[in-house]
């Protein structure tokens, strides 16, 4: 496997591949990879004739400089295992290589349609603008076919289809085609997450009652309303010492919105678990 650290690198590697006519799979992260990276990655091997893989923590993503600085970081791990699991290309960049000092300072102003201002967007403004920055960044510069994306962030999902199907960029891409991949969980239940690497073993125990919890719920949500459960599962999850619930929302999978009902229903809860975010959802 190749890593690469200059877009201008990139470009030739990507240049490359077009004249071959070879279709290229992008999977963007942040690093410190897991078996969920890996079954994405492993995903876009399978389904292109060359894989890249970014890794890249972006700053104008985190409002919050300490999340930042703590952010887990191991590139030489990460190398390895994509490399073991096939992928050709790792792009690698310093924040100064991926933006200007301008950029980096400036919020990258679009339009979500109200995606981005419900659940994580209302908790860390900004967060989505940085995140489509770093997306459509990426997209200019690999020009994938397909580009893949784990669904426990499932409002990332969510807002980036919005930005290559419905939106202002729409066609900017060609025939780009994101797609989605089930969330990867420890046998315990706790989705896999980079930031679980800063728990410790007493509170990754603790933790796997947020998907024990949203389990039961869809068993509730055969009889209840959605208020109900939604009230169920911040208090059952509250209940839990170590376990704080932040927001849990059950939405309609599409519009985001409060769902009347259960029907095209998701339920997306972020719990701190001590001092660590973690993010999780259920399909009802
Ligand atoms: O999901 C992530 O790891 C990041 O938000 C992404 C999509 C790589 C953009 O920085």
């Amino acid at each position: 496997m190749q890593i690469i650290e200059t877009k201008a690198e990139l470009l030739r590697q990507v240049e490359a591949c077009k004249r071959q006519h070879k279709s290229i799979g992008l999977v963007p992260t942040m690093g410190a990879l897991h078996e969920g990276h890996a079954s994405l990655v492993r995903r876009a091997v399978s389904e292109n004739d060359v894989c890249f893989v970014s890794v890249f923590v972006n700053p104008t993503q985190f409002n919050n400089k300490e999340d930042l600085a703590k952010y887990p970081r191991n590139l030489v791990r990460d190398a390895e295992l994509l490399d073991s699991i096939g992928a050709q290309f790792m792009f690698a960049p310093t924040p100064e290589e991926m933006y200007s000092a301008e950029e980096m300072n400036t919020t990258f102003a679009y339009d979500f349609d109200g995606l981005d201002k419900v659940m994580e967007g209302k908790m860390r403004p900004g967060h989505f603008n940085g995140v489509v920055q770093v997306v459509s960044r990426l997209f200019y510069l690999v020009q994938p076919d397909r580009a893949y994306f784990g669904e426990k962030d499932y409002q990332q999902l969510a807002i980036i289809h919005h930005m290559v199907e419905r939106s202002a960029l729409k066609g900017t891409f060609g025939d780009l085609q994101i797609v989605g991949c089930p969330i990867v969980r420890q046998a315990d239940g706790l989705a896999l997450s980079s930031r679980n690497e800063r728990l410790s073993e007493e509170e990754k125990k603790i933790a796997t009652n947020i998907y024990r919890v949203l389990s039961q719920s869809v068993k509730s949500a055969k009889s209840a309303s959605v208020e109900t459960v939604q009230r169920e599962v911040v208090g059952a999850i509250n209940a839990i010492d170590g376990l704080e619930v932040e927001y849990y929302e059950i939405v309609d999978q599409s519009a985001l919105l409060p769902a009347k009902d259960f029907s095209h229903a998701i339920g997306c809860i972020t719990v701190y678990c001590g001092p660590v975010r973690l993010i999780d959802n259920i399909k009802y």
